[in-house]
């Protein structure tokens, strides 16, 4: 059986630390779905589209990863990609609170979905997409922040 596993969230824009969680994902898992949220309420920074062709970019040398805009409900969008488990980043201790009331809100939704929790590597773990979003309007060194591709991409669209 095809083991598949959705990574989901905002990534407004993507940053290092989650291409670490995608690509140690993918080296587990069959097939690894990017759902990206196309939320209406919070319109975010980045178009969904730029934010999906960003992720295509920096992981075009995984295969076996695709991605994908979402709206509703993670666990409806897993049961209609045929997947079981959700997994998500852990930076650091406060990021837990958050991710056991979501894991435990979508077990109460769907028991049979499990929450799959990989701890960010300790070099990333101070990294967000809007820590990201404010170096970038300051015009401040992305390196260390984002994949190397963004940052050019980030340079010829948003700075000054
Ligand atoms: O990158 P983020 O913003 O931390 O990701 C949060 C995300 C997208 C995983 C979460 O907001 C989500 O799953 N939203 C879809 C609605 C939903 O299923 N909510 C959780 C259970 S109520």
């Amino acid at each position: 059986m095809v083991q598949t596993a959705v990574y989901p969230g905002s990534f407004d824009p993507i940053s290092l630390g989650h291409l670490d969680i995608i690509e140690r994902a993918s080296s587990i898992f069959d097939k690894v779905i990017v759902a990206v949220l196309i939320n209406t309420d919070k319109k975010g920074f980045f178009p969904i589209e730029e934010r999906i062709e960003m992720i295509q970019l920096v992981t075009s040398h995984l295969p076996n990863v695709e991605v994908r805009g979402f709206s509703g409900l993670t666990v409806n969008f897993l049961k209609e990609a045929g997947a079981r488990v959700i997994v998500r980043g852990l930076r650091v201790v406060s990021d837990f609170d958050f991710e056991l009331q979501m894991a435990n809100a979508n077990r109460a939704m769907e028991p049979q979905i499990e929450t799959l929790m990989m701890m960010t590597s300790p070099n990333y773990s101070y990294l967000s997409s809007s820590l990201v979003r404010q170096v970038m309007h300051f015009g401040g060194n992305l390196e260390g922040f984002v994949p190397g591709p963004i940052i050019e991409r980030l340079k010829q669209n948003y700075y000054k």
